[in-house]
């Protein structure tokens, strides 16, 4: 993460026991907090200015110093205070934080004297202990370091070494503090999650009671604390991840206490609507209220071609319309969202400044603060995949949690130029074939998303004996892990022949069908 995100509501801290990981700079802050979780221990993440608070907020079992680009003999180098080392918590340091131990404890830290070590190495192990028990002999870990360890401090031992580096894994077992230098959070060290369980689980003890069903009953307990006997939720629902696991916990929790407002802004694909009330009314039994905006989007998206200035409007009038929904529900005090971990998680800016703008994302959890309402945010310590585990359990449906991502500002972003109903309309039809053509056949298991873009482009066709000007669309297939990269895949040829005979003859207003073959980066994932 490139950006400090500050936890809005401090952190106030919920759940006690299991590993607090202090990030010294590093990318992988978020996959050592998840290598954690999926043994079924909690784990979080905080900055090392905020480690007090969170020592006594989480009353951690253990302890994880990250890595981190710096060196530590640099001035203003990122520190901790070192009496998180007396309070008799297990600590592990992976790299930089090996580092910072061995500094801080009287050890020496210098440059590593082949310039460094990048990639797969060779490990040796000299002495297993516990933290090593169980590892080969000799196994791949994955290295990236420019500093080593050049004498460690009074109490350690060396536990395992690489060719370039002589201190690969250490310890100082009376005091319970190891140390790495490869990445055991990383796939590529091959026996690094069998390392990292020997520390979590059998050095520090940590419960592992974070499992899908577990967290269901934990959280259903927390939001009736926190709303209370009588107290109301409102919740925006998008028929997305998030906002629908967020609802049925909430109202598993607190039952007709919870409204759901769903706004169809016209811009949602074919049968969108009517999906999110046969799910959460008829099936859920959830208060919704579907505000019908579609008139009013339209209206204020009339002429505008501009990508940018599409989503804002999109943005501004989402939040008037809930607003106002909002404030006619009045007995609400309560506003529930489906925040999730990644969003609040505050990290070390490793370079500093703010990333540029490529696209500026819309979410319904955007809302304003002048709602005046106390949040209600029950997957606010979870990742994503943790949500679609907890969603599982809650019974929701495979084609809600497992769905391919919609962008908020919906089919806005996939209809080039200004936007008309009569250009929607195609829109929505043509994307429908897409997604029934490719889900039927289970193309869409390995697939990250699978849309239709609509093209203000006009061509000429022939249908019968007509001569047809219409406009053209493209099939947008690709595959990603994260959407941070994605790759555009081909469809089989008698699908594609499918879909394109589908859309130019089913589908009044398109003509003709394109491929997109960009990948992400350069292009985007979707056009605007
Ligand atoms: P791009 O087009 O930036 O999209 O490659 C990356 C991923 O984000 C989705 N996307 C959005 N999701 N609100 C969202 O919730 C948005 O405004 C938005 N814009 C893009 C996109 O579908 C892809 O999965």
């Amino acid at each position: 993460m490139s950006e400090t995100h500050q936890d809005a509501r401090g952190s106030a801290e919920e759940h006690h026991g299991g590993v607090l990981i202090v990030d010294f700079g590093t990318q992988y802050c978020q996959l050592i907090a998840r290598r954690v979780r999926e043994m079924g221990v909690y784990s979080r993440i905080t900055v090392p200015d905020r480690m007090g608070m969170m020592l006594e907020a989480m009353q951690p079992q253990a302890i994880i110093l990250s890595g981190g680009p710096r060196s530590v003999y640099e001035q203003d180098a990122p520190t901790l205070d070192p009496a998180v080392l007396e309070r008799g918590v297990p600590v592990l340091g992976i790299c930089y934080g090996l580092q910072w131990l061995t500094q801080t404890l009287g050890g020496r830290v210098e440059p590593a004297s082949a310039g460094g070590e990048y990639g797969r190495t060779e490990m040796e192990v000299v002495d297993p202990q516990v933290l090593l028990d169980g590892v080969d002999l000799r196994s791949t870990v994955w290295m990236s370091h420019g500093d080593q360890v050049a004498a460690l401090p009074d109490g350690f031992q060396v536990l395992a070494r690489s060719e370039p580096c002589p201190v690969a894994a250490a310890a100082d077992t009376a005091r319970r503090i190891y140390g790495l230098q490869f990445h055991p959070e990383v796939t590529h060290s091959a026996q690094g999650e069998r390392v990292l369980r020997n520390f979590v689980l059998r050095i520090a003890g940590c419960r592992d009671d974070w499992h899908p069903g577990n967290i269901v009953d934990d959280k259903v307990r927390r939001v009736r604390e926190q709303v209370g006997e009588a107290g109301e939720v409102v919740l925006g629902l998008s028929g997305g991840v998030d906002s629908s696991v967020a609802a049925v916990l909430i109202h598993r929790a607190i039952g007709e206490r919870l409204h759901c407002v769903f706004v169809d802004n016209g811009l949602l694909r074919k049968g969108e609507r009517e999906g999110v009330e046969a799910l959460f009314r008829d099936e859920y039994h959830i208060d919704l209220h579907v505000v019908d905006a579609r008139k009013r989007f339209l209206d204020e998206l009339a002429g505008v071609e501009d990508p940018e200035r599409k989503r804002k409007i999109i943005g501004r009038v989402f939040v008037d319309v809930f607003r106002e929904k909002a404030r006619e529900l009045n007995s609400a005090k309560f506003l529930g969202q489906g925040t999730l971990y990644p969003d609040v998680i505050e990290s070390v800016a490793a370079h500093g400044g703010a990333t540029a703008t490529i696209k500026s994302h819309h979410n319904v959890g955007g809302l304003p603060e002048d709602l005046d309402m106390e949040l209600v945010e029950p997957l606010r310590d979870l990742f994503k995949d943790e949500v679609r585990a907890i969603g599982r359990e809650l019974g929701l449906p495979s084609s809600l949690i497992d769905r391919q991502p919609f962008p908020g500002p919906g089919l806005a972003v996939r209809c080039l130029g200004a936007i008309t109903e009569e250009r929607l309309a195609p829109l929505r039809e043509a994307d429908a074939i897409v997604r029934e053509e490719v889900e039927s056949r289970g193309l869409h298991q390995n697939l990250w998303q699978y849309f239709a873009v609509s093209l203000p482009v006009q061509s000429v066709g022939v249908m019968g004996d007509q001569r047809t000007y219409e406009n053209a669309c493209v099939i947008r297939v690709v595959s990603s892990t994260d959407a941070m990269t994605a790759d555009w895949e081909l469809l089989p040829v008698d699908v594609l022949r499918r879909i394109s005979n589908r859309i130019i003859n089913e589908v009044r207003g398109l003509n003709r069908v394109c491929l997109d073959i960009s990948s992400k980066p350069p292009a985007t994932i979707e056009w605007e």
